[in-house]
């Protein structure tokens, strides 16, 4: 499939942001995957990656790439992460694979946050892509109804638990005009883990995958 190519075109480009010898952060997901397989190529330039997932570890011990404990890590790092959707701003919809919390804390403790995309993830306005709350699974009946109250509809996502014990609800026709103040409304609620709103730590730059290869936006 073509999105799969542009994924690709900017998982590669990618490796011109990392530092020789340095930790990187990456995130989940299948831009991620491809991005995986593009370090393989010089993970002898890199010490070795926090990963914001056990399916990005996995990847990432296949291809034999040493893995570290965020809390043992005192140099500054790069983080390498895709997205569901993006606007003009560089705010983020990210969680579609359910790792949200990790990538986010990862994202903010990054000194560069470097996000990687194919072209159908620009938009002019967020909220297409259902946004997703990873929550205390107790606090479920209580979100869904303040989220009723906020606008938005939620759907509990079946079958999913995620890699800190929690369940995911993914919320459609949010207003998300104002991601900022979104973001600070889901966080106040009593059970929200993370909210897949990144308009705090946004990007500091966009790598996006396309027909006529990469564009770059700073
Ligand atoms: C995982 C994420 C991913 O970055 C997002 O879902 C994009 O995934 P993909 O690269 O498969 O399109 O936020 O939690």
């Amino acid at each position: 499939m073509i999105l799969n190519t542009y994924k690709k075109y900017a998982a590669i480009a990618a490796l011109n942001y990392i530092s020789f010898d340095s930790i990187i952060g990456i995130g989940s997901g299948s831009t991620i995957s491809y991005f995986i397989q593009a370090l393989s190529t010089i993970k002898d330039r890199v010490i070795g990656v926090i990963s914001s997932s056990y399916n990005t570890t996995f990847i990432l011990k296949k291809y034999g790439i040493k893995v570290f404990d965020l809390n043992t890590i005192s140099t500054s790092i790069t983080y390498i992460d895709s997205a569901d959707e993006i606007n003009n701003n560089m705010e983020v919809v990210k969680g579609g694979g359910a790792a949200l919390t990790k990538e986010k804390i990862i994202a903010s403790v990054s000194k560069k946050f470097v996000c990687i995309i194919d072209k159908t993830k620009q938009v002019n306005k967020l909220g297409f892509f259902p946004l997703p709350l990873e929550i205390i699974p107790i606090s479920y009946s209580y979100i869904a109804q303040e989220i009723f109250k906020l606008g938005g509809i939620p759907k509990y996502r079946r079958g999913i638990i995620t890699d800190n014990g929690n369940i995911i609800i993914d919320v459609y026709d949010l207003n998300l005009e104002f991601p900022i103040l979104m973001e600070n409304k889901i966080n106040s609620l009593p059970g929200v883990v993370s909210v897949g709103l990144f308009s705090y730590r946004k990007p500091d730059l966009i790598l996006i995958g396309a027909k006529n290869g990469v564009e770059i936006i700073k």
